[in-house]
């Protein structure tokens, strides 16, 4: 087999064997297939797609490209695990991974960095002290057994060629491909032997899937992808037109999922988000048999304190100074400058451009502009207008919060621009959207 035939074949709209593909993922594993035929076949996938047993054997060569996990010694508890595809105050992992270990699953979570303008679980977790999140399988294992969820980076051995493949689409315009996606998350997710996986996908302008058919291809593609896998996997559909909870920026972020995790008032939307995606596992996986009692679960593991300490457990095992960790609120780093953001008039929330939200986290240092770069885990935003808030002169739009005064004016300025007021309460819309099984 040659790489190129491989290429011409997909340009030519032609269908790959999964012999072909599986010769084509090992090559770029093993050096013989060379960067730029890499990029060749990214750009000629995300021009003429895959079928659906092409993005299967895609993803199948992609897990098999490292190790597997398996998971014997937790044979006891169903495994189970969430995926989001990116979005912009979404901190619902940190939340839902101790929820669901309270309620009697194993978490083994794989999570990622801020991509693009969407934060990462990573980077919010970074912001605790000492909490690793690079730590060998051994310890993933062992953390996950004793504490019934582990949140940990990719380990090298995992999916390695994803990690190629992927650090070649950023730069090649090749992202936002359906089958590319499917294979980029799924190939992780497998290779972390879970048993069932329910995919949040993002829709709206703060996610990579702005549209709704876009988001409905993207789900159906991926749980097609995986249950033909073998892992039990359903999707929703939830809305990403305006940030999810109140706060964005990574300590920021963690200081609102540990104050969920303590039954403190939450923000609806997140609520809804994080009970819909946990009520999917707790009725996948049998260990609720409805959705009432699936929730009853839930609450009670926040109101008996039983969500939060597993959170806390796993955070002492995975080395967070716990000194800090558990008054995290009053012992964190803090940035220094506080400002709130008045909108030019008073009116409601009529919308909001979620992306530039995003970017303005990333202006204060709280994202990344090139790949090696340290994130400023203190910068932000807090009290985040949701739409149909009314703001007027006493009543910010949110706090900006950064270690730079001087980027206050520009930041100010992106988000002012980022709302739209009207001058009569918009309707409220869905958080979720759609269910797709
Ligand atoms: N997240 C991934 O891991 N891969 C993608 O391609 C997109 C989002």
């Amino acid at each position: 087999m040659l790489p190129q035939e491989i290429i011409r074949k997909i340009r030519n709209k032609e269908r790959l064997t999964a012999e072909e593909i599986k010769f084509f993922i090992n090559g770029l594993c093993s050096g013989e297939v060379a960067d730029v035929q890499a990029a060749s076949f990214t750009m000629a996938v995300f021009l003429n797609g895959l079928s659906k047993e092409e993005t299967l054997a895609l993803t199948l060569s992609m897990r098999d490209s490292g190790a597997r996990l398996a998971w014997p010694e937790l044979a006891d508890k169903p495994v189970v695990d969430k995926h989001s595809t990116g979005g912009v105050g979404d901190k619902v992992s940190l939340m839902l991974a101790p929820m669901l270990a309270a309620c009697g699953a194993y978490v083994p979570m794989i999570a990622g960095r801020g991509l693009g303008h969407t934060g990462g679980t990573l980077d919010k977790l970074d912001s605790l002290t000492g909490y690793k999140t690079s730590v060998d399988i051994e310890k993933f294992k062992e953390t996950v057994k004793k504490t019934g969820c582990a949140i940990i980076g990719q380990t090298a051995d995992l999916a390695p060629a994803d990690k190629k493949l992927y650090a070649i689409r950023d730069v090649c315009a090749t992202v936002e491909s359906i089958p590319l996606i499917t294979s980029s998350i799924l190939a992780k997710k497998l290779a972390a032997g879970l048993q069932y996986l329910v995919m949040d996908i993002k829709c709206g302008n703060g996610a990579f899937m702005e549209n709704r058919e876009r988001a409905t291809a993207l789900a159906r593609s991926i749980v097609d992808v995986a249950n033909g896998a073998g892992t039990k996997t359903s999707a929703l559909l939830t809305d990403m037109d305006s940030v999810l909870g109140t706060t964005v920026g990574n300590a920021l972020e963690v200081e609102e999922a540990l104050s969920y995790l303590r039954g403190e008032k939450p923000d609806a939307r997140l609520d809804k988000v994080t009970m819909a995606l946990c009520t999917e596992l707790l009725l996948n996986c049998g260990i609720a048999q409805s959705a009432e009692a699936a929730e009853k679960m839930l609450r009670q593991s926040i109101a008996t304190g039983a969500a939060y300490e597993r959170f806390m457990q796993m955070a002492a095992e995975l080395g967070a100074d716990m000194s800090i960790a558990e008054a995290f609120a009053d012992k964190r780093r803090k940035a220094p400058y506080v400002e709130p953001v008045f909108a030019a008039e008073t009116g409601y929330i009529a919308g909001i451009d979620t992306r530039k939200v995003g970017l303005g986290v990333i202006m204060l240092g709280g994202g990344r502009t090139r790949p090696e770069q340290n994130v400023n885990h203190t910068t932000g935003f807090t009290s985040f207008c949701q739409i149909g808030d009314k703001v007027d002169s006493q009543t910010p739009l949110c706090f900006i919060h950064t270690e730079d005064k001087d980027a206050l004016p520009e930041v100010a300025a992106l988000l002012k621009q980022a709302v739209s007021l009207s001058d009569t309460k918009p309707e409220q819309t869905p958080v979720i959207l759609q269910k797709i099984v």
